[in-house]
């Protein structure tokens, strides 16, 4: 480890102590953003000459300083010095030590700008990437559904974890989709918040000297430029942003985790897992553990956590930066790295799922789970629907409490009749397909729709 100073020693006597190192520092989980921190420093740099505050030559100087230091970070070689605060520090460190000319490229800037461009372009980079993760898992499911389609497969549909009326098994797959489809929205949201320059807001008030903001914004590719040198140091609203976004796909994923842990078990039986995405017991060899859905049910309690954490530190900061807000970058990598992980996980155990569709259809082939397709024959004939509620009610309990047979209730019901009894023949019932709903032509009408929305991301 080579020695140096802190960039701010000038002012002190003495070293700082271990304790506040420990604490201080934050290069441990910071050195992740180096190429970002380096990318900053090649806008600004290069600003700086196109404004006149740098020599052509020392902005070629600086320019392939960088490029070693990136390198080194890079190929590990990177030599971490004791007073390497944090990225930025080691990054301006080492480019100095190479060029003296690097001793500029501090101009005009803080590291409370360059901190804040870093975290910006952290989160953009991450949301991109996160996108084609959670594209790929909705394209999966949305294959799952189309075979499932294809092939007629269907389960009950629950209520109150109580069988309702039977559905596709398309339908439900589906259902996924979509939630994972506004989670994109959701992150595409995050990604305008944190597609705003503020490199140039200096430590807080911008400065005296010629800088352009507009150029270096240009330069890295963001949208716009900040208007309050205030707000752009301390505002850190777009990691609260992407935190929610990513909070909202951690319970979806979780609630699909759940559903998957109830269709493993011998209870539903409805799926069996892979044996590469499912682990076993040190003890029971009977057991295959559908660990994958487990985690993603767990992880969702992490994400809420990085949220609320984050959100709670942000609580009372007065304007403008604090060094509370350094605790802006564990929770924000952490929930990417989870939900990157999770979902790459459960994509892997969708597509090798088998689905048990004999098992999904004996649950679902219950003659009472057409109650309510009984009830809406009753009103097609011109019943309230109250009525009708009623009447199959009292045939329904009539049923079970006799061991009846209620086809036979049916048919022999004056409102009713055999009519009437074909709908509690087994299969998954085709007539509901109002907008949105589970009939099959409802259904294909559906995934023609899903098709297209998947067909057009990115
Ligand atoms: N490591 C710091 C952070 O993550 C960088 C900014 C430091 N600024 C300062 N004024 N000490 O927030």
């Amino acid at each position: 480890m080579a020695d140096g100073n802190t960039l701010w020693h000038g002012r002190f006597e003495g070293d700082a102590s271990q304790a506040l190192r420990e604490l201080n520092d934050s290069l441990p989980f910071d050195r992740r953003m180096y190429r970002e921190d380096i990318a900053g420093s090649r806008a600004h740099a290069e600003m700086l000459c196109d404004v006149g505050l740098l020599e052509a030559s020392e902005l070629r100087d600086i320019l392939e300083a960088l490029e070693v230091v990136e390198a080194e970070i890079a190929e590990g070689t990177f030599q971490w010095a004791q007073s390497d605060e944090d990225i930025h520090t080691a990054v301006e460190r080492r480019a100095t030590e190479i060029t003296s000319s690097a001793a500029k490229i501090h101009t005009g800037r803080s590291r409370n700008d360059q901190v804040a461009n870093d975290v910006r372009l952290v989160a953009l980079s991450e949301i991109d990437s996160l996108a084609e993760v959670l594209g790929a898992l909705i394209k999966c499911l949305l294959l799952r559904a189309e075979e499932a389609h294809e092939n007629g497969w269907y389960l009950p549909g629950y209520t109150h974890l109580q069988r309702a009326q039977p559905v596709g098994l398309a339908h439900h797959l589906a259902a996924y989709c979509w939630m994972l489809m506004r989670d994109l929205e959701r992150l595409q949201e995050a990604r305008s918040r944190a597609d705003v320059s503020v490199l140039g807001a200096g430590a807080l008030a911008g400065t005296a000297l010629p800088i352009d903001p507009h150029l270096v914004a240009e330069k890295l590719g963001f949208s716009s430029v900040f208007n309050n040198s205030l707000d752009a140091v301390s505002d850190r609203d777009f990691v609260a942003d992407l935190l929610y976004s990513l909070s909202v796909v951690g319970v979806h994923l979780s609630r699909l985790g759940e559903e998957i842990c109830l269709w493993a078990s011998s209870e539903f039986n409805f799926v069996e897992l892979d044996d590469a995405f499912s682990t076993g017991s040190s003890m029971m060899p009977q057991k295959k553990n559908p660990d994958i859905a487990e985690l993603a049910r767990g992880k969702a309690g992490r994400l809420v956590g990085n949220l609320t954490g984050f959100l709670a530190t942000q609580k009372g900061l007065p304007l403008t930066y604090n060094k509370d807000l350094q605790e802006d970058k564990e929770p924000m990598f952490d929930s990417c790295d989870t939900v990157r992980l999770t979902a790459l996980a459960l994509t892997g155990m969708i597509e090798t799922l088998k689905f048990n569709s004999t098992s999904m259809k004996d649950s679902a082939d219950s003659p009472y789970a057409a109650a309510t397709d009984l009830a809406d024959f009753l009103v097609e004939k011109g019943m309230p629907f109250r009525t009708a509620h009623s009447v199959v009610a009292g045939l329904v309990r009539e049923s079970l409490e006799s061991d009846g047979d209620l086809m036979a209730l049916v048919e022999e019901h004056e409102d009713l009749g055999p009519e009437a009894g074909e709908l509690l023949l087994p299969g998954i019932g085709s007539r509901r397909n109002s907008h949105g709903g589970a009939g099959s032509e409802a259904v294909a009408g559906q995934l023609e729709a899903l098709r297209t929305r998947v067909g057009n991301l990115r």
